[in-house]
């Protein structure tokens, strides 16, 4: 199949282009203006941006958080995903304790091949670090997976600091790149019992468990380890304008930091755990939602180019069934918002229709920098000939309101409920088949794993 996309506004992080796109089967085969094809199917995208598709670098689908499962698995995730313009997420693989890494690939495998609507790719959770896992990370960089998870709190699933360190350093030996979840567990643990002792059971007690002092110390401790380790190292849902100190001070020093951000750390803030009744829980994750004064530093980090990544941390949970257990005590509540399919019309929106920043630092943060730096570029990430045909017709005009009954996404609820938004999806192509027409799916299950190389900066 051949299509010819005509009249349309092409985006890179650098510049935008007048240029037409030629796809035939899954690649863009050439760009330039005025291309004329005989025999393709020619789509007018007069008006529009086209964007490579973007990339998620953080969600959590088919999540086993404990007594609940996420709401979204793979199926209902990636459709809601692909809706909204993301034609590649990189999900979240856990290791459970005496499994082998091979063994958690598997399983992530079993849960997301055949199921998929958009492409996909695994970052490891190292949870259980040993000589077995050790010996692993060249097999796993064979079978594609090149990013690796750390978490500093939950006790079922961090790592100690001497395990950072010698993690960091067996990773840098295959290029890859290691995102860390930098909250002190430790801390988290105490405040929470203090909080308890005190009788402190409402929702609102979530952000003062984890203030932003426990994410600034334990990104202020993992840059250090890096340091020492000489290994770059990604600071994943950096919530805090201490936090974000923290990386321009390693970064002054020498050292090579990334950051991811995610639409909640930028557009809500902590007076959402007021909500009367329950329904402050939709808001419960971690880290928690911030002050204004945060909202503000993330927002002039963004613009300056200082974060690398906008990535979901998608994890969704209903209020039903689900959040409801912790209607009596908040530390009870599972930990977890939605967020896959809004993010790209949420930067739009907020980023930049409102004048904020520009489409090419929308093009660079949702699709070309995740591309670059976890090994998908240039198949990934880029409007080039060869590149895979992963190509969202933005439409810039659209203005429609955001709700949980229209969602794809297999939750009853949210964070963004009510948002009254500009631009949209209008189409969407995945390796040149067109999955995704005015928000309609055409053809569910399209997706394909990513193997991956090194990082790529
Ligand atoms: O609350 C959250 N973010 N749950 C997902 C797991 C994580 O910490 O990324
Ligand atoms: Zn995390
Ligand atoms: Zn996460």
């Amino acid at each position: 199949m051949k299509y010819l996309i005509k009249n349309g506004t092409l985006v890179s992080s650098q510049e935008c282009r007048h240029e037409d796109i030629l796809i035939e089967g899954e690649k863009i085969l050439c760009t330039g203006p005025d291309l004329e094809v005989a025999d393709a199917e020619v789509i007018d995208a007069s008006g529009k941006y086209i964007f490579p598709g973007f990339i998620d670098t953080h969600t959590h689908f088919d999540l086993d958080a404990g007594d609940f499962h996420t709401a979204d698995d793979f199926y209902t995730g990636t459709k809601a995903a692909i809706a909204g313009g993301t034609t590649t997420v990189l999900d979240f693989t856990t290791q459970d304790k005496g499994q082998t890494l091979k063994e958690a690939l598997d399983v992530w495998h079993g849960m997301a091949d055949g199921k998929s609507s958009c492409d996909y790719g695994f970052h490891m959770s190292i949870t259980d670090w040993n000589e077995k896992s050790r010996a692993e990370i060249p097999e796993m960089t064979r079978l594609g997976v090149t990013s690796y998870k750390l978490y500093m709190a939950y006790d079922n699933l961090r790592v100690n600091d001497g395990e950072i360190l010698e993690i960091l350093s067996e990773v840098e030996k295959e290029h890859g790149i290691i995102g860390v979840h930098c909250e002190n567990g430790d801390l988290i643990t105490a405040l929470v019992s203090r909080l308890k002792a005190d009788g402190e059971n409402r929702i609102s007690m979530h952000p003062a468990s984890r203030p932003p002092e426990v994410e600034a110390e334990a990104i202020h401790r993992l840059l250090s380890i890096a340091k020492l380790a000489g290994a770059p190292v990604n600071v994943v849902h950096l919530s805090t304008a201490a936090g974000l100190e923290e990386v321009r001070r390693a970064r002054a020093a020498g050292q090579t930091v990334f950051a991811e951000t995610c639409p909640q750390y930028l557009l809500l803030d902590d007076s959402e755990y007021e909500r009367p009744g329950f329904d402050g829980a939709a808001y419960v994750l971690s880290p928690p939602l911030r002050k204004r004064s945060d909202i503000e530093a993330l927002w002039e980090a963004v613009c300056n180019g200082e974060i690398d990544m906008i990535g979901t941390d998608h994890c969704s949970f209903n209020m039903k069934g689900q959040k409801e257990r912790g209607l009596s005590d908040f530390t009870l509540i599972p930990n977890g918002i939605p967020g896959v399919e809004h993010r790209p019309v949420l930067f739009y929106h907020f980023g930049v229709a409102s004048g904020r920043t520009d489409v090419n630092m929308m093009c660079r943060l949702l699709s070309e920098r995740p591309a670059r730096l976890f090994g998908m570029y240039p198949r990934k990430g880029a409007i080039l000939a060869g590149s895979d045909a992963d190509l969202v017709i933005w439409d810039p005009d659209r203005r429609w309101i955001i709700t949980a009954e229209d969602q794809l996404q297999n939750a009853d609820n949210t964070p963004y409920e009510g948002f009254s938004v500009t631009g949209r999806a209008s189409q969407v192509f995945l390796r040149g088949q067109r999955i995704v027409n005015e928000g309609e799916i055409l053809a569910e299950c399209q997706g394909q794993y990513i193997k991956r190389k090194e990082r790529g900066i």
